[in-house]
């Protein structure tokens, strides 16, 4: 089941569907959306519009990253831009448990996500209400950040509690990936792994999803990635 999600993180932003339309044509569904808020991590991305407008060119499943202090108030503006799967951090402002609740009344895919200082152990009590959870394998805030390979290690500690409570929800892996370590990643046990330089910084990005697709077809665990509904 690995399959890749490109970051637009590391696109041309004055190009941005062009640069989405290009690696949507090839095989994968996911698209990984990073937002910043200048305040939860030291970067600035964008908002709603720009996700908005991503949409409408776009049928890619929309994985919305909020690396923001207030995820909870901007649910709704990123579901209605046409989010698939709204992902906030543990470590935000505000109450987990309430977040999950917000999302998941919009009709929205939920996903926690945690920094690589928060042990696995703090997503569990969650599990059972999520779609998703996100291991940070960098800090968060910019792309181009070297792996740190031991985040990979809670993907185990994540599934053996999901397999206690029968629980059966992608862990996708995000920051420093590359064609040397994806395969790792993909033993590891990561569903989804987001690439953001490794695509867009290749001259080729369709190319550069072909090619770690590919690093990532040779895991045993690999089936072909679903389509949005
Ligand atoms: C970093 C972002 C990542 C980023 C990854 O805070 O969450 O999604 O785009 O970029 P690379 O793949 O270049 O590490
Ligand atoms: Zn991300």
């Amino acid at each position: 089941m690995p399959q890749l999600a490109p970051s637009v993180l590391s696109a041309d932003f004055s190009r941005l569907e062009e640069e989405v339309r290009k690696i949507e044509q090839t095989d994968i569904t996911f698209l990984h959306i990073d937002v910043m808020d200048g305040h939860f991590v030291p970067n600035i991305t964008f908002g709603p519009p720009v996700v908005k407008c991503i949409r409408k060119t776009s049928k890619m499943i929309f994985d919305v990253h909020l690396m923001i202090s207030h995820p909870k108030q901007y649910a709704k503006p990123f579901a209605a831009a046409g989010a698939d799967y709204i992902v906030f951090h543990i470590e935000s402002d505000d109450e987990p448990a309430e977040t999950i609740n917000e999302i998941k009344s919009l009709g929205v895919k939920c996903g926690i996500a945690i920094k690589p200082k928060t042990p696995a152990e703090a997503v569990i009590p969650y599990l059972d209400r999520l779609d998703m959870v996100l291991v940070m394998t960098v800090e968060p805030g910019f792309g181009g950040q070297s792996i740190i390979s031991e985040c990979l290690d809670k993907i185990a500690v994540i599934k053996a509690a999901m397999k206690e409570k029968n629980i059966d929800i992608p862990v996708e892996i995000d920051g420093g990936v590359n064609a040397e370590n994806i395969e790792y990643c993909a033993k590891k046990g990561a569903d989804i792994i987001v690439a953001g330089s490794a695509v867009f910084g290749a001259d080729d990005s369709a190319q550069a999803v072909r090619r770690l697709s590919a690093l990532i077809a040779k895991s045993p665990c690999f089936s072909k990635p679903p389509k949005r509904a």
